[in-house]
C-alpha cells in the first residue's frame, strides 16, 4: 500500500502537459516556462520542466548547469537513457527539471530517417510520468517550428502562447495558429490551445494596449498580464525562479497570478473524474 502522503500517491491521473510555444525569439517564452511552473509547484502541484531548447536556458535558469550534467533530454530523445533518468530536482520544492544542454542540436539531424521522430518526447515523457507522478508538465520550446518544436506539440495538451505586444506579434500568431492546426490535424488531434500571456507589457506604452487589445478579439488571453521587470530578467543569472529572487517583484507577482489563473481555468474545466479524483486526494 502506498503511503497516503508519499508524492506518487497524490495524483492517479494523467497530469496536465502545457507547451509553452512562440516561434520568435525573446519573447518571453522560457521566463514563463520557468516561472509559471515554479508558481505552479509553490501551489503544491508537482512540476516538471522539459527543456526543449538547445539554449538551455530553462536549465540555467533553475540553477543545473551543462557542465555538470551527465544525462539530458537529448539523450532520452535518442533512446540512450530513459528521461526519468534525466530528470532532476530544483530548489523550488515539489519542481523537477529534464535540462537540456547544446546537445539537443544534434538530435534534429540524428533523428531524421526515423518515421517516429516527431513523436519521441511524447513516447519518452509517458514512460517517465507512468513511474513518477507530476501534476503539470511545462516543456520550453526553442524559438523556431522545426522538429523539437513538433516533438512538444505531439506530447502536449495544450499550448501556451507568450506574446510580446509589438506590430507584428498578430503575424507571427497566425502563423503559428496555422502550425498547431496542422499537428492536430495529424499527429496530435486533441491538442488546444490554452490561452496567449501577454510578456513584458509596458502599460504606458498606446501601441502595446492596441496589440492586446486586437489579441482578445481573437484568442484567449490570460487576464494576468506579465509587466516589464527588471527582477525577471536579473533572477535566471542567480539560477533561480523570481519566486526564489524577489517574491515581491510586480514580475513574480505576475507569475503568480498567471498560475493562479491557470489553476483555477484548469479546475474550472475539470471534469467529474477530476471532481472524483479531488474527493479521493482528500479522503487520504
Ligand atoms: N517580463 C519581463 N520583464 C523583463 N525582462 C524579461 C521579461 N520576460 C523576459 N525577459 C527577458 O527577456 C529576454 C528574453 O526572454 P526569454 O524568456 O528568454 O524569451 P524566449 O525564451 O522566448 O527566447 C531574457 O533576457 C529575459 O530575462
Ligand atoms: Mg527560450
Amino acid at each position: 500500500m502506498p503511503r497516503p502522503n508519499a508524492p506518487s500517491a497524490r495524483r492517479a491521473s494523467a497530469p496536465r502537459i502545457l507547451a509553452v510555444v512562440n516561434q520568435k525569439g525573446g519573447v518571453g517564452k522560457t521566463t514563463t516556462a520557468v516561472n509559471l511552473a515554479a508558481s505552479v509547484a509553490a501551489a503544491e502541484q508537482r512540476t516538471l520542466i522539459v527543456d526543449m531548447d538547445p539554449q538551455g536556458n530553462a536549465s540555467s535558469g533553475v540553477g543545473v548547469k551543462a557542465r555538470g550534467l551527465e544525462l539530458t533530454v537529448y539523450d532520452a530523445l535518442i533512446g540512450r537513457a530513459k528521461l526519468r533518468d534525466v530528470i532532476v530536482p530544483t530548489d523550488v520544492p515539489g519542481l523537477m527539471i529534464a535540462p537540456a544542454t547544446q546537445d539537443l542540436v544534434a538530435a534534429e539531424l540524428e533523428l531524421v530517417d526515423d518515421p517516429e521522430r516527431a513523436m519521441r518526447l511524447k513516447k519518452v515523457l509517458a514512460e517517465a510520468l507512468a513511474e513518477e507522478s507530476f501534476d503539470y508538465v511545462f516543456i520550453d520550446c526553442p524559438p523556431s517550428l522545426g522538429l523539437l518544436t513538433v516533438n512538444a506539440l505531439a506530447a502536449a495538451d495544450r499550448v501556451l502562447v507568450p506574446l510580446q505586444c509589438e506590430y507584428y506579434a498578430l503575424e507571427g500568431l497566425t502563423h503559428l495558429m496555422a502550425t498547431i492546426d496542422r499537428v492536430k490535424n495529424g499527429i496530435n488531434p486533441t491538442l488546444g490551445v490554452q490561452g496567449v500571456v501577454l510578456t513584458m507589457f509596458d502599460s504606458r506604452n498606446n501601441l502595446a494596449h492596441q496589440v492586446a487589445e486586437e489579441v482578445r478579439r481573437h484568442f484567449h488571453v490570460f487576464e494576468a498580464v506579465i509587466p516589464r521587470n527588471v527582477r525577471l530578467s536579473e533572477a535566471p543569472s542567480h539560477g533561480k525562479p523570481v519566486i526564489l529572487y524577489d517574491i515581491q517583484s510586480k514580475g513574480a507577482q505576475g507569475y503568480l497570478s498567471l498560475a493562479r489563473e491557470l489553476l483555477q481555468e484548469d479546475a474550472a474545466a475539470g471534469s467529474a473524474a477530476s471532481q472524483v479524483r479531488a474527493r479521493q486526494g482528500g479522503a487520504s
